[in-house]
């Protein structure tokens, strides 16, 4: 059988290239012919288009879910989902995450990407047990970085742990773009000889890599890899959907993808491209290739938040010292993945030890949290001096982190029962908070006929 394909371009594909801006009608403009395709699933839906609709599309996230399933109807629907964070950036109580999987099901998400920036499995319990019960497909991803530890070894055992878990496939995450086409040939062939399920590859394109590992990984026996449509690929997003069909195209591998479709899709998709590099959103700076990322192992989104940091701070000139000192930071904190919320954990923390002038003088919330265990466990063990010097003699936590939090849904639900219509707009409420009551509340008044409007 041929390799299977998904198509990120209406998530990852946005999310990459111009920060997550397309709107609902846009998403849904090639959508009739994208259903044609041949696809293993579309990529729709994660944190980031969540957020954007909110923030700053005015839109409602789950009524985009919804437009989307009634039109695809020969198409899994895809999302991404962080583990205990959610679509958040903080752990949530196990009743919000039971709750948000069931109502992504139910809204029409079929495939259930979950991951932890941590690869801390305990992370993942409540989702995939709330996927499982609501028959979702789950797919636990690992986040994938290179480290002492991150080992070929240490990616197997996590695998045969993710199988026990009871997922359906497992993906790799390789979210930076620095997974080379030798070390993806051992680490898939690895993995196929230790587990049954179907594994996945997802990279990015940054490091000028990733059509190499991907046909490397497809060579292994990798069983889907994530690419996007033309106008949505390259750059920092994934490889180009077109061009990894045709070089397929008749071998054993062939994907069998609809040509005619693809075109057709892909000319109005096209359109959609050129607003964006019109209105300045999509910078061609991030179409072109980037071998520092293989240095530095930072993904794309995170070196241009590095770049802005230091702008505001008037300190632009600091970048390589402070990409210098990104290794180091992450050496203490034990080796995290850089993916979000860890990326910007560490990112930050970089800036302030170059900065200040001192290591661990300033240091974020979110770093002194993460040295109190509230995470989840580090894939190493962290630098105990420097965890001393930030929490003194505190309690680290060694159990799941979201074993301290009390169930959220019942209470949020309440108090809000003015303002949200919807099980829906509570889960808005309570991962996006204030983002999310202006948007409802615009929306609500928004409802309102004039007439009444005038009257109040
Ligand atoms: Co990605």
């Amino acid at each position: 059988m041929g390799v299977k394909i998904v198509d990120t371009c209406l998530r990852d594909g946005h999310q990459s290239l111009f920060a997550t801006r397309m709107t609902t009608d846009e998403v849904l403009l090639a959508l009739k012919e994208l259903d044609q395709v041949g696809y293993h699933a579309l990529e729709v839906w994660g944190g980031a288009t969540f957020d954007a609709c909110l923030r700053f599309l005015n839109e409602d996230p789950w009524e985009r879910l919804r437009k989307i399933r009634k039109v695809c109807k020969n198409t899994k629907l895809q999302m991404l989902f962080r583990g205990q964070n959610i679509l958040g950036y903080r752990h949530y109580a196990d009743d919000v995450v039971e709750k948000f999987v069931e109502k992504s099901i139910k809204n029409g998400i079929d495939i259930i990407r979950i991951f932890d920036a941590l690869n801390d499995l305990r992370n993942l319990e409540a989702a995939v047990k709330a996927t499982k019960k609501y028959g979702g497909e789950c797919q636990i991803a690992l986040s994938y970085t290179t480290s002492p530890v991150h080992t070929v070894a240490y990616y197997v055992e996590l695998a045969k742990k993710i199988e026990a878990l009871g997922a359906d496939s497992i993906c790799i995450k390789d979210m930076a773009g620095v997974l080379l086409p030798e070390d993806a040939y051992t680490l898939i062939s690895e993995l196929k000889k230790n587990t049954k399920l179907p594994i996945e590859l997802h990279s990015h394109c940054t490091g000028g890599l990733c059509e190499m590992t991907y046909l490397r990984a497809i060579q292994a026996g990798v069983d889907i890899v994530d690419c996007a449509l033309s106008p949505l690929s390259g750059g920092t997003s994934q490889p180009c959907t077109e061009s990894l069909n045709a070089a397929l195209a008749g071998t054993k591998y062939d994907p069998k993808l609809n040509v005619k479709y693809l075109n057709e899709a892909s000319a109005k998709m096209m359109k959609v491209k050129q607003k964006y590099l019109d209105n300045g959103l999509l910078n061609p700076k991030v179409l072109s290739v980037n071998p520092n990322i293989l240095k530095y192992q930072v993904p794309g989104g995170m070196l241009s938040n590095l770049i802005n940091q230091l702008k505001s701070q008037g300190a632009s000139d600091r970048l390589d010292e402070v990409l210098n000192e990104v290794p180091n930071v992450r050496k203490d904190m034990g080796y995290p993945p850089l993916v979000t919320p860890l990326s910007q954990m560490v990112g930050t923390q970089a800036v302030m030890n170059v900065i200040s002038g001192e290591r661990y003088k300033m240091v974020p919330k979110e770093i002194n949290e993460y040295l109190h265990g509230k995470y989840g466990q580090a894939p190493a063990p962290v630098d105990e001096e420097i965890r001393h010097k930030i929490i003194g003699d505190d309690k680290v936590i060694t159990y799941r982190p979201a074993d301290d939090l009390k169930p959220e849904f019942e209470a949020l639900k309440k108090e809000y029962k003015g303002v949200a219509k919807s099980d829906e707009d509570v889960l808005s409420i309570a991962l996006f908070g204030d983002v999310a009551l202006k948007f409802l509340n615009q929306r609500n008044a928004d409802a309102i006929p004039t007439k009444i409007k005038v009257k109040a």
